[in-house]
């Protein structure tokens, strides 16, 4: 957390995250600059600082893909917020332009429509735990989650990320996502 930055709050606007291997926490990291440097100073926090989001225009929330879903974290966080603007960002070990990934986001956005406008969700591919690659590589090969060439291929991939392009790639989708509340925002002021 950048305790300047929560002190210095000029746009109105959060950034949560939930990270546990450190690869959401980069993502929001990079969003972080990106954002500061284009609407100027921008809070970010954790899920675990459970931070109060009253008063902001707009929230975005990161999560990590976990079995099927986001992180159970972020859903808790997720769900305690009511009448927010939320965009979303996520990692994941799948192709963000898969099934799976298209599953995730609806999983999400749907719950965190039921209560907030949702302004868009990001994925991108981050490194999966070495343990759990392992773990897959021991299973026998009628298990359903068995290693395959495909899935080995996908967590070699998955080793890549995030990378610079993911994160310029989020900057840009983070600040499409914001900048439709900023103009919401400025019609209601004129
Ligand atoms: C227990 C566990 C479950 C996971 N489940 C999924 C999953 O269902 N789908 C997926 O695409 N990736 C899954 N992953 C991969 C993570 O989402 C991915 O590595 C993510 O970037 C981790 O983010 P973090 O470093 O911020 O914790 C899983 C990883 C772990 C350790």
């Amino acid at each position: 957390m950048n305790g300047a930055d929560n002190r210095n709050n000029t746009t109105g606007g959060l950034i949560v995250y939930s990270s546990k291997t450190g690869n959401t926490r980069k993502l929001a990291e990079g969003i972080h600059r990106g954002l500061t440097e284009a609407l100027g100073a921008v809070r970010i926090a954790t899920v675990e600082e459970n931070p109060d989001p009253t008063g902001a225009d707009w929230l975005l929330v990161g999560f990590w893909a976990d079995q099927g879903n986001a992180d159970q974290k972020a859903l808790n966080y997720l769900k305690s917020l009511e009448g927010c603007r939320i965009g979303l960002f996520g990692t994941m070990g799948a192709y963000p332009d898969s099934e799976h990934a298209r599953d995730i986001r609806k999983g999400v956005q749907d719950l965190v429509g039921e209560k907030n406008t949702v302004l868009g969700c990001f994925l991108c591919q981050g490194k999966i735990d070495p343990a759990l690659t392992e773990r897959f590589k021991s299973l026998p090969a009628d298990n359903p989650h068995a290693m395959t060439p495909e899935r080995m291929e996908r967590h070699l991939e998955a080793a890549k990320h995030p990378d610079e392009k993911d994160l310029e790639a989020a900057v840009t989708a983070c600040l499409s996502m914001v900048k439709t509340v900023s103009s919401v925002l400025s019609g209601v002021a004129s």
